[in-house]
Parts: structure tokens; C-alpha cells; sequence
């Protein structure tokens, strides 16, 4: 079986997580900012896009050489052979990317890559210029960085967080893919409880039960490789048929609550279409009244984050509510994410760590506060 140099995509700062998800699939990988690179067959593309909860794509380097003029850029790419890789209807978008490269306007170095293999397919395909771009989808991508350029296939298509079972709402939920990085960098395995006390849409809850149950985060969804003519179907087939047989039953129990009925409505469904409904248990309880017998497990929860003054005003009471109320379950580790500074002030507590991360382009903290005495480091 042919084997392809792949690499992972992920948000700044889960590199590391993403790293590791790799290594516990069994490989050995080799990171760089916002990609971890590792080896694989036809089989591990579907394995890696199946089961990374944190990662965004998965895509193959196809080709990487030093770019420092277009006519390089154009030979390079007219060089490959495209007509191995695309078939003479493939629809094949081609994003630009260039960063500190001289070679740095994007959409020439868009529309030379793609003007190269069409000229290439043309010429192998004997179609005098013309290419339907009727058939399914192979999206491709340039990226230069440092004049180094990259062409690489993307096998995921819609990015990882689009696990299929969120429905829209108007609030402003966690990316599924974001959550679990979150959950993946705190020591939750599923053996301890889990509590969100403000679960909004549930999304750090399901991500907990997928993660607790063994539940493979791609269970539901169609991946660009699908429509790969070259790609064996059946890999995809088996892979979620072994990914089904090898789900648990929950260990230890998650709790998730919220002081809005209405947007706990949207986290059962959202749960019930990921199937873990019957393993989350969801109550309306204000911050403030949050009361539990659990103990030795794991909080984490996204306050909301005020951008206005009055909202910021009001976000700060909350969190010093947070604090009268989380700060003695000492046994408990805590993990809370805001990109409001005065975070440990109003929470009265200052953190163990502070990791920092990228909420889309919005600059947050994942603040952690470690149980006092227990194993969750
Ligand atoms: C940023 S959202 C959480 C989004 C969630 N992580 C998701 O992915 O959908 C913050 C949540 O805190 C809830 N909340 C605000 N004040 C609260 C309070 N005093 N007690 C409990 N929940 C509260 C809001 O209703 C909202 O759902």
C-alpha cells in the first residue's frame, strides 16, 4: 500500500494535543506552528480524520520545493503528475496561502497553481484547454511559508469540528474540535466525574461523553476522501464498523448545567443527536445555588466573556460567584476559559497555570486551578 507524507491542521496552541492523539494511534509524528506531519497509508487517512478530536483537516503533501519567482512556482506544480491524482471531470479548488515568502500576493499564487495543472491535465488528458470540473471535489492547497512552498490535498473536506450532530442555535458555542482540545489538555479520561456548570449548547459535555465512551468523533459524517476515485470505500466502511465495536459504556457520571432552560433544550438535542443523551445529565441551576456530592472529578466550563463594559461588569460578579462557589470543592481540579484578565482576581484564586489559546481569533486563557489532593495533574 502506498504510503503519503500527511499532516494534521489544528487552531494555534493544540498543537501539542493533536501531537499526542497521534502518538496514541500509533504514530510518530513531528511538529511545526498550526501542523503535526506523520506517515500513512489510504487507512490511516481514514483512521486520523475518524478519530482526532482535536484536529481541523488532515491533508497529504503532495509536493515541496523553495519558490522564490512564479516561473518556479509554475514549473514545480507542471511537474507533478496530475492526471495520477485527479480524474479528467475532478472539481479541484485551489486555496493560496504565502507568509514572509517573496512571493507573497495570494491570488497570483492561487491562480498560477491552478493555471499549471490545468495546463498539465489539458496536456495529459489531450482536452485542448478545456476541464468540465463537473465530478467530485479534490481540494487542493498551496501554503509558502519562509519561500518554501507546499502543495498539499485536503482529505477532510468540511473541517473536523463539523462532527454532524450540532444544530444551529444563535448562541456562541465552543468549535466541537476546540472543546475537546480543551478537555484533552485536563487529565479527563472518563474514570472521574465530569461537570459543566455552564454547558450553553453541551458542547464540552458531549465532547466528554464521545471521549468517556470511546465514541469516534467522525462516526456520523463524509469526508473529502470519499470522493477520491482512488480511494478504496471499504477502508471507510470497516474503520466505522471497528470504531462502533470498540465503544464503552460510561464510567463516571457528567453533569451539565445551565441557568437558561432554553439553551438546555439545544444541548439535548445536540447530545441525543450524538448519541449520549441518556449519558448526560443536564439541570437549570444558576451558578450560585450549583451544589454537588460528587467528588475527586473535574470542572470546566466557558463563562461567558463581556466584549461591552456593563457585560464585562456583569461576567466579574459571575465569576466571583464562581469563586464562593467552585474554589472549596477542593477536591475537584478546575479548568475555566475566558479572555477576561481580571479573571483570577474576581475568582479570588490565583491559577496553578494559564495556558494561552486562540477562541477563533479571539485571545483567551484556559486557567487552570489542580485539585488539592488527588491524581489529576
Ligand atoms: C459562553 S456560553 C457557553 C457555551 C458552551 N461552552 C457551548 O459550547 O455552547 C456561557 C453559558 O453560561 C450560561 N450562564 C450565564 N450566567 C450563568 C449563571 N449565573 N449560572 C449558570 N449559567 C450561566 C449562559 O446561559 C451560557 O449558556
Amino acid at each position: 500500500m502506498k504510503e503519503y507524507q500527511l499532516y494534521a491542521t489544528m487552531g494555534a496552541g493544540f498543537e501539542s494535543v493533536v501531537a499526542k492523539e497521534l502518538n496514541n494511534l500509533g504514530y510518530q509524528t513531528q511538529t511545526e506552528n498550526g501542523r503535526v506531519f506523520f506517515k500513512g497509508t489510504q487507512a490511516d487517512i481514514v483512521k486520523t480524520n475518524l478519530w482526532l478530536r482535536s484536529a481541523d483537516r488532515i491533508k497529504i503533501l503532495l509536493k515541496e520545493f523553495k519558490a522564490l519567482d512564479f516561473d518556479t512556482l509554475y514549473n514545480e506544480v507542471y511537474d507533478y503528475d496530475w492526471a495520477e491524482l485527479l480524474p479528467v471531470d475532478a472539481k479541484f479548488p485551489v486555496q493560496g496561502r504565502a507568509v514572509k515568502s517573496k512571493l507573497h500576493s495570494e491570488p497570483d499564487v492561487q491562480s498560477i497553481v491552478k493555471k499549471a495543472i490545468v495546463d498539465k491535465m489539458t496536456s495529459e488528458y489531450h482536452r485542448r484547454g478545456f476541464l468540465p470540473e463537473s465530478g467530485n471535489e479534490y481540494p487542493l492547497d498551496v501554503h509558502i511559508y519562509k519561500n518554501k512552498a507546499r502543495i498539499s490535498l485536503d482529505t477532510t473536506g468540511a473541517s473536523l469540528f463539523k462532527r454532524g450532530y450540532r444544530i444551529e442555535h444563535g448562541g456562541a458555542p465552543l468549535k466541537e474540535n476546540f472543546a475537546a482540545g480543551l478537555l484533552l489538555l485536563t487529565p479527563y479520561n472518563g474514570t472521574h466525574p465530569l461537570i459543566d456548570p455552564m454547558t450553553g449548547s453541551g458542547t464540552l459535555a458531549i465532547e466528554a461523553a464521545l471521549i468517556a465512551k470511546n465514541v469516534a468523533p467522525g462516526t456520523w459524517r463524509k469526508f473529502a476522501f470519499d470522493g477520491f476515485d482512488w480511494f478504496d470505500p471499504q477502508l471507510h466502511k470497516d474503520a466505522v464498523e471497528e470504531a462502533k465495536s470498540q465503544v464503552k459504556e460510561l464510567e463516571a457520571p457528567i453533569w451539565a448545567s445551565d441557568i437558561d432552560q432554553s439553551i438546555l433544550e439545544v444541548a439535548k438535542l445536540n447530545a441525543h443527536n450524538a448519541g449520549v443523551l441518556q449519558d448526560i445529565r443536564f439541570k437549570q441551576v444558576a451558578v450560585k445555588d450549583f451544589a454537588t456530592d460528587l467528588e475527586n472529578g473535574i470542572i470546566v466550563a466557558n463563562p461567558p466573556y463581556g466584549k461591552r463594559l456593563k457585560d464585562r461588569k456583569s461576567a466579574e460578579v459571575l465569576y466571583q460567584q464562581m469563586g464562593e462557589v467552585f474554589k472549596p470543592l477542593s477536591s475537584f481540579s478546575q479548568y475555566y476559559l475566558t479572555a477576561d484578565p481580571n479573571f483570577e482576581k474576581c475568582f479570588g484564586k490565583k491559577a496553578t497555570k494559564k495556558r494561552k489559546l486562540f477562541n477563533g481569533n479571539l485571545r483567551v486563557d484556559f486557567y487552570q486551578y489542580w485539585a488539592d489532593k488527588n491524581d489529576h495533574k
